[in-house]
């Protein structure tokens, strides 16, 4: 509901309109966890709007195919234990052993939630949840064998979640603005965050959301990279305001290469599809990965999979008339099992890769799919920031879930699975807590004067932005960069060229061209305000990952092939110089205690599947 219309400061000699609104709660993007959230809030009768820059059932969570990990133990034993140790050896013991300990307690009661608001999960004979095993996910502490713990819808398992989450925050009465492009955040003088700004995209109006909590669940920033599984849309936005406001971002270095992206297209073929018995083989029909992981095989965890693919193909036994892709099989499947658990990934086949997967193998090959990195949060998704020595300081008012954030429970590299839950457990975390301490009642903050400035005129400059180098140019320079200068395996003299060359790209959008004025539909501006917001983070990126001098999970270091956990188990903190255009990095320790006395810490390890 619009309270009021300001005539807005005079920015670039024009002054905008801002129309306000007061919420308790807003909650920035209607992925899976930003729609968590804001059901969370609503039912707990907070006064909740969701900015969205898209239509909520279009996030990118509607592409996550797979499932989401709880230990129910439908289909074997299971125990929320072993699924924590599991997440923390698939870390590489970069993970916060609290916030891993909150996922995995919490994870069969966040399912069971969504079972009850109406997701059609796939059933077994007997009716109850069907899950099916995916990479890293064991039993009895890695010693027993592959858990199957990974709750699937067919392989629509994020696009069910999404419908229905969709569906209840609705019937709770929480408020829409869909299509509306958040621009920055509105910081106070003591950094507290007060709320934010956003363009609708539909109308051009400016509007400023006034709220005591806000809630970025804005995604990954897949799209800094050329080929990816991501959406166009993950431009990680909630990030680059982050950096913007003047705070960290977290083990930005850490980027995920799913082992199946469909070569040439990105398209995602999910992990389930090995889960279901699908397997990789190379020039030589060989079925490599026994001799990779001798005991996981085809389910190893990904930066496992995704690096023996990568050897294969380096050493000539990559598949196809270049050698440079891999083949996955699920050509020997019980065509039935095909059409019940896997029909989203048939069609993908078909239509991106031009194969019928009942005959013939699906030309794959690792692509950037996850990003463990993001904005520092406690298991609250409260923001912290690093102030006066003390690494936990909470950001007043502000907050961050799902890929967005970093909580840290995927420390250097994700499970496949542990995505979507992390989207509901730490979304349905934070409406708890805001229910916990907002208090409707109570007077908002008044805003600060200068509150939209910051927002309006980054949309004044772009806007009208006269250089010479269209956007598209940069942004490509930018992603083909990232592509081969911080790639799955990475050595210094090829990360301090990325350095180079994505401050160089930096610089260069100093020089950016845009040529539609218009504030309707203005696809140019929009694009331009994502590029701002994507370089940004591809040189934290490329800066913290040439500065980590160790390999670790996702992070594989050719001039330093193993793990120092004496100098390096701790987190990266990033921060970015607007004016220099350059990035200061800093550490934060890694938890290493656990939520309760339920379990105790799990000491670190050689990591082999
Ligand atoms: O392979 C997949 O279905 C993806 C799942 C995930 O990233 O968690």
């Amino acid at each position: 509901m619009a309270t009021n219309v300001s005539s807005g400061p005079a920015v670039g000699g024009k002054a905008y309109p801002v129309i306000h609104h007061t919420y308790d709660v807003v909650v920035v993007g209607a992925g899976g966890a930003g729609l968590r959230a804001t059901l969370g809030c609503a039912e707990a009768g907070l006064k909740t709007a969701c900015v969205t820059k898209v239509f909520p059932t279009r996030s990118h969570t509607v592409a996550a195919q797979g499932g989401v990990a709880a230990s129910l133990g439908n289909m074997g034993p299971d125990n929320w234990r072993w699924h924590m140790y599991d997440t923390v050896k698939g870390s590489d013991w970069l993970g916060d052993q609290d916030s891993i300990e909150y996922l995995c307690r919490h994870a069969p009661d966040a399912v069971y939630e969504l079972e009850h608001y109406g997701v059609p999960f796939s059933r077994t004979e007997d009716g109850r949840i069907y899950q099916r095993p995916f990479g890293g996910m064991t039993t009895e502490f890695g010693e027993g064998p592959p858990a199957q713990r990974t709750c699937a819808a067919a392989d629509r398992t994020g696009h069910a979640m999404l419908h229905t989450l969709y569906g209840q925050s609705l019937r709770h009465s929480a408020e829409f603005f869909i299509e509306y492009f958040a621009i920055d955040l509105m910081m106070d003088q003591d950094g507290a965050c007060r709320g934010v700004v956003a363009l609708n995209l539909d109308d051009g109006t400016i509007h400023a959301f006034r709220a005591k909590k806000t809630i970025l669940a804005t995604g990954g920033y897949g799209r800094a990279y050329f080929s990816c599984t991501s959406a166009h849309t993950c431009t990680g936005d909630g990030n680059a305001m982050v950096l913007r406001a003047g705070l960290p971002l977290q083990d930005m270095e850490f980027v995920q290469f799913h082992p199946t992206g469909i070569y040439g297209a990105g398209v995602l073929i999910t992990e389930g599809a090995r889960g279901e018995g699908g397997y990789l083989t190379n020039s030589q029909g060989e079925r490599f990965m026994e001799r990779y992981a001798p005991h996981a095989k085809d389910l190893a965890s990904r930066d496992v999979v995704s690096r023996s693919m990568t050897v294969e193909i380096r050493e000539g036994r990559g598949v196809g008339s270049e050698g440079d892709h891999i083949h996955l099989h699920l050509d020997h499947l019980d065509p039935k099992i095909l059409a019940e658990r896997l029909p989203g990934i048939t069609e993908s086949a078909k239509i991106f890769a031009g194969v019928d997967l009942r005959r013939q193998p699906i030309p794959v090959i690792p692509t950037v799919h996850y990003n463990m990195g993001g904005i520092p949060t406690n298991f609250h998704g409260e923001v912290l920031t690093l102030k006066d020595g003390n690494p936990d300081h909470v950001v007043p008012g502000l907050m961050a879930i799902g890929e967005a954030a970093c909580v840290s429970v995927h420390g250097a590299n994700r499970l496949g699975s542990n995505s979507l839950i992390d989207l509901v457990v730490f979304g349905r975390a934070a409406g708890l807590r805001c229910a916990d301490v907002v208090d409707s009642k109570e007077r908002q903050a008044e805003l600060p004067g200068d509150a939209v400035d910051l927002a309006l005129s980054r949309l004044d400059r772009f806007r009208y932005a006269k250089g010479e180098t269209p956007t598209a140019a940069l942004r490509l320079r930018m992603q083909k960069t990232m592509q081969a200068n911080c790639a799955v395996f990475r050595d210094g003299p090829v990360m301090q060229e990325g350095i180079q060359k994505i401050n160089e790209i930096w610089k260069h959008s100093d020089d950016i061209k845009v040529t539609d004025r218009s504030l309707i539909w203005n696809s140019d501006l929009v694009e331009t305000l994502e590029f701002d917001n994507l370089i940004a983070q591809a040189a934290v990126t490329v800066t913290g990952a040439e500065n980590r001098k160790e390999s670790r999970g996702a992070h594989a270091r050719e001039d330093f092939p193993k793990r120092d956990d004496a100098n390096w188990m701790k987190h990266t903190l990033a921060f970015a110089d607007y004016g220099q255009k350059t990035v200061r990095l800093d550490f934060r320790p890694v938890h290493t205690y656990t939520l309760t006395n339920e379990i105790s810490y799990i000491e670190p390890k050689a990591r082999v599947y």
